[in-house]
């Protein structure tokens, strides 16, 4: 069979040297403001709960993220650039995302530390379809729509009051997706950003945002609980929890960040986008680190729920630990390439 395969390759390729080929057309180019005119979040839940659904069922090729480092010199950097990326087997396109961030020089000339672009690819053909100068606006939404897939499968109907720990550009994008699954009315707490949030997001959806005075306040005030803040502290501590709280933890995407500690991760079932991100990068770590958990504490990961696992069961509590993955990036890729494709 290998050598079948093998020599219908050689085949091949000697008959596209005598061939001659018409070239594909050049990848459309589309920049922020008509990605941030045409997208929003709500486009994209449908697309990231299936992703989801598939990368559980092992449909999804999702390589484990890579990183190049620039160091500073004369010639550049300081920076660093991520490269996330994967396929949902039976979609028309995957999606290559390049993210650079901490390019901190950049501020000196008027110019910001982090841009990005995703790169959607013909999955027939291999050409590149479009390439997306999204500077991390895809990424929020992905991240959103995430948030809602882990509100929609963890939490009840009604009755929700939902807390915002964090209040920056990946909070607002979890109001919003969070507000198009379940009515909720909202709390927030940050060190920065509080009232202005809840002012603009109030304005938004229509929600009643009120602030709290600490972090320990939002969480007797919340069932339902989004941490999104840089994780250089963990921001909750278990006794400050309400009975049947969800807390959907997505400030961890790196091995240096924690918002949750160990003891109510371990306390909790815990629930991963993908437990092999988790463990290196999201709240897993810690608490493996702390000796407190180990893989085999993992209930299930998100999209188990989607396929069909139960969430919530009574009220105990939920930890829902996204990192971000390259399904994600997949969907929105897609949508992204739908939408704005046929402008
Ligand atoms: N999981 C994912 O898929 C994903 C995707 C993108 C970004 N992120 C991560 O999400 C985090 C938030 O990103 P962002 O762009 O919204 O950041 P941001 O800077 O816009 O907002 C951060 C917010 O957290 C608040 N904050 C910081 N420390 C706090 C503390 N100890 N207690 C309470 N509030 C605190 C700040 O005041 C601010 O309101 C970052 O760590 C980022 O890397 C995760």
């Amino acid at each position: 069979m290998l050598s079948a395969l093998a020599f219908g390759s050689r085949t091949l390729q000697s008959a596209s040297r005598s061939r001659r080929f018409s070239a594909f057309a050049p990848p459309r180019l589309f920049d922020y403001d008509t990605i941030t005119k045409n997208l929003a979040v709500t486009d994209a839940i449908d697309s990231v709960e299936a992703a989801f659904g598939a990368l559980a069922r092992g449909k999804v090729d999702v390589p484990m993220p890579m990183h190049i480092g620039i160091d500073e010199s004369d010639a550049a950097g300081p920076g660093d650039c991520h490269i996330k990326g994967g396929y949902v087997s039976g979609t028309k396109t995957f999606t290559v995302k390049l993210a650079c961030v901490s390019f901190y020089k950049n501020v000196e000339k008027g110019l910001p530390p982090g841009c990005g672009v995703f790169v959607v690819v013909d999955a027939v053909t291999g050409a590149p379809l479009a390439i997306f100068q999204e500077n991390r606006f895809m990424t929020d939404l992905r991240t959103g729509a995430a948030g809602a897939v882990a509100m929609k499968y963890t939490t009840r109907d009604q009755g929700n009051t939902v807390g915002f720990i964090g209040c920056g550009a990946i909070a607002r994008n979890m109001a919003r997706a969070a507000a198009s699954v379940r009515d909720f009315q909202g709390v927030v707490y940050a060190l920065d950003g509080a009232e202005d949030f809840a002012k603009e997001m109030s304005a938004e959806l229509g929600i009643e945002f009120s602030v709290a005075g600490s972090g320990e306040e939002l969480c007797e005030k919340s069932n339902v609980i989004y941490t999104q803040t840089p994780g250089s502290d963990t921001v909750l501590e278990l006794d400050w929890l309400q009975k049947g709280t969800t807390i959907i933890a997505s400030g961890s995407d790196q091995p240096t960040k924690q918002e949750i500690p160990s003891d109510v991760l371990k306390a909790s079932k815990y629930i991963p986008d993908l437990v092999k991100q988790t463990s290196k990068v999201g709240e897993l770590r810690g608490a493996i680190e702390d000796g407190l958990m180990s893989e085999e504490d993992v209930y299930c990961e998100l999209g188990d729920l989607v396929n069909g696992k139960v969430g919530r069961e009574t009220d105990e509590l939920i930890v829902v630990d996204l990192t971000g993955t390259g399904a994600q990036d997949a969907a929105i890729g897609q949508v992204a390439w739908d939408k704005l494709g046929a402008l």
